[in-house]
């Protein structure tokens, strides 16, 4: 799995209780918040979930019985250890999440860890020239590794330099490289090859934010700033959480 170089700068997760516009304002500015709700059901996740926008589902994933708008994801039951690379949800479709929620169902005896990278950070770190050269770039996203009907969307072209239309900070926005492709400049110039350099610039963080998990805790992130994974190396016991996304706006393109 690909990790960041450096660990040492972990940052604090901040914590705030369970009030829509301190989990929005907190996940928008530093990406991810820890919602401190005990005793909160599945069903109060989702209907909190709610609060933040209009849910939507990612076609393929597994819904949770009774909650339709909310997935499983779980180690239960795999062959295979499970892979997390570091991505972004469902940036194939015209209007990604903007938030994503996990709450913990079931949580391993050791690891399994979430990990979060601020991609305002990412775009901030970028040489002055690079921030230049992608002023109006777009990059294909594309569907890989699910099922997904005939209806389905299955793709979409997205600003590189995002701005975030609820703090208006520009974020590097992007997914594992697997998904995405067909880099064009404003002048129409194809750079593809800068995906793989982007993609190790975002890892290459020194603001990642780690949560480990504990049974009924809530984690909301904002999906458009961030890029996040699952540590599943050295993971002893079942891992369950429930998610939750917020269907977002169309992308906007900073004007660097
Ligand atoms: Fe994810």
């Amino acid at each position: 799995m690909s990790t960041p170089a450096v660990f040492e700068k972990s940052r604090t997760i901040k914590t705030v209780g369970l009030n829509t516009e301190e989990v929005r304002r907190v996940a928008e500015a530093e990406g991810v918040v820890r919602v401190i709700a005990p005793g909160l059901t599945a069903h109060g996740f989702a209907d909190f979930l709610n609060t933040l926008g209009t849910p939507m589902f990612t076609e393929g994933e597994t819904p949770v019985v009774g909650l339709p708008d909310l997935n499983v994801v779980t180690n239960v039951g795999r062959t295979s250890k499970p892979r997390s690379v570091y991505h972004s949800d469902t940036t194939y479709v015209a209007r990604p999440p903007s938030y994503a929620g996990l709450l913990a169902v079931e949580v391993p005896e050791r690891g399994g860890a979430t990990m979060f990278l601020d991609q305002y950070e990412a775009y901030e770190r970028l040489p002055e020239d690079l921030k230049s050269l992608l002023n109006g770039a777009t990059m294909l996203h594309s569907a890989t590794g699910v099922t997904l009907g005939p209806d389905a969307e299955t793709s979409a072209r997205h600003p590189v330099l995002r701005r975030h239309p609820g703090t208006v900070r520009t974020s590097l926005f992007l997914t594992t490289p697997a998904r995405c492709s067909n880099l064009q400049l404003a002048s129409g110039e194809d750079r593809s090859d800068l995906i793989a350099p982007l993609y190790d610039h975002a890892l290459n963080s020194k603001s990642i934010r780690s949560h480990s998990w504990s049974n009924g805790d809530v984690i909301v992130w904002d999906n458009r700033c961030t890029l996040h994974a699952a540590d599943h190396s050295n993971v002893q016991g079942n891992r369950t959480l429930f998610r939750g996304l917020i269907r977002g706006e169309v992308p906007t393109a900073a004007d660097t």
